[in-house]
């Protein structure tokens, strides 16, 4: 069905000039860009949007990480958008990404992964609420 997932294209990607290239896979594997706008999140911006992670051992080490660089933010519209999104990034751990997708070809470490995806339509909302406000997404 037709779906929304909030993508972001991290830090490191970011520094790696490669938006276009990530942009022209999105657009190859049928999703359009409705929403798009860089930022460079602060500390409680990434706190809340990993607020879930809140817990985990790596919590630190990655909202530093969302922090230390700008990042671009989409929303992406399509045919099953949300996992169309999760086949074009790849496993989270770039070492076990398969070939030819996003974190195999751009990411260095679980960290420095290139890219975040929702996990699914229900978190994408949630996601894509906390950073573009209803008259910021242009579905066409
Ligand atoms: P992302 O999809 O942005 O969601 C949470 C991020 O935490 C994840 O990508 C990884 O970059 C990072 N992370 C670091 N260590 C782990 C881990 N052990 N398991 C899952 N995510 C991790």
């Amino acid at each position: 069905s037709l779906e929304r997932t909030l993508s972001i294209l991290k830090p490191d990607a970011v520094a790696k000039n490669v938006i276009g290239e990530i942009y022209s896979r999105f657009e190859k594997a049928g999703l359009k860009v409705i929403a798009a706008r860089m930022a460079w999140l602060s500390q409680s911006e990434a706190e809340g949007f990993y607020a879930v992670h809140r817990e985990r051992p790596f919590f630190k080490d990655l909202v530093s990480f969302m922090t230390s660089g700008p990042v671009m933010i989409q929303v992406l519209e399509g045919e099953n958008a949300v996992l169309t999104h999760r086949d074009l990034m790849g496993a989270t751990d770039p070492k076990k990404a398969a070939p030819g997708t996003i974190r195999a070809d751009f990411a260095e470490s679980i960290d420095a992964n290139a890219v975040h995806g929702s996990d699914g339509a229900e978190t994408a909302a949630v996601e894509i609420a906390y950073f573009f406000p209803s008259s910021q997404i242009h579905s066409r």
